[in-house]
């Protein structure tokens, strides 16, 4: 049997894989964006804006074509990169369930590559949309809204293509988003960012 920290450490890797696309479309309409809002300067019915500025035509399109890209790229080499988990998997004799779930966490197709950023850059939409509707101004920091919507909708909208057990679910849910902040932490640190989260 393999060690519990090691089985935890595999499954945590290939949640990142995972989500990874979400990442990137989250990361690159930062990027992309500019110019249009979304909501075209319209306002809600509570006289506030229904998205705000932050968010753009542009930066939706670019973030989706990206994270749509990086995911194409998981789906060609998704293959060899099962093979090396499944492989991973035998000698270290980790439980079979992970296998099994690796097969689901990895298994890649166009469809999930486009799902992953769709979704992701939907739920910051909706974020948005609740951070105007209690009032927050468009860049005020709303904790565990800013880091958890695009990828509570990024898992929303892939899960019906590929069901991942509620295990990885978790693991995404909880430990990706600090992983982001750690690596936000370290990127205020070298002074490429501005604030550190
Ligand atoms: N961005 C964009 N279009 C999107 C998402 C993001 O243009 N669909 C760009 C905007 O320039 C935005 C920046 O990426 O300011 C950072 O994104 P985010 O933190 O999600 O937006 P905020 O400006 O913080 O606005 P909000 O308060 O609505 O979250
Ligand atoms: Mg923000």
């Amino acid at each position: 049997m393999a060690n519990v920290f090691a089985e935890f450490g595999l499954m945590l890797l290939l949640s990142v894989y995972y989500i990874i696309p979400a990442y990137v479309a989250n990361g690159l309409a930062v990027v992309t964006g500019g110019s249009t809002p979304v909501d075209l300067g319209k306002n809600f019915v509570d006289g506030r804006r229904i998205f705000g500025e932050g968010k753009t035509i542009r930066g939706l399109i670019g973030g989706v074509i990206f994270g749509f890209m990086v995911g194409l790229i998981q789906f060609l080499i998704s293959t060899p990169v099962n093979d090396f988990f499944q492989q991973l998997i035998l000698t270290y004799d980790f439980n079979p369930s992970i296998g099994l779930n690796a097969e689901l966490v990895l298994l890649f197709n166009p469809l999930r590559a486009f799902l992953l950023p769709f979704g992701a850059l939907i739920g910051d939409l909706v974020g948005s949309f609740i951070k105007r509707r209690i009032g927050l101004a468009r860049g005020k920091p709303a904790p565990l809204i800013d880091q958890l919507d695009f990828i509570l909708f990024a898992l929303l909208f892939s899960y019906f293509l590929a069901p991942i057990s509620w295990e990885y679910v978790v693991i995404i849910l909880v430990f990706t988003p600090l992983i982001h902040l750690m690596a936000n932490i370290i990127a205020y640190f070298l002074k490429l960012k501005k604030e550190p989260w």
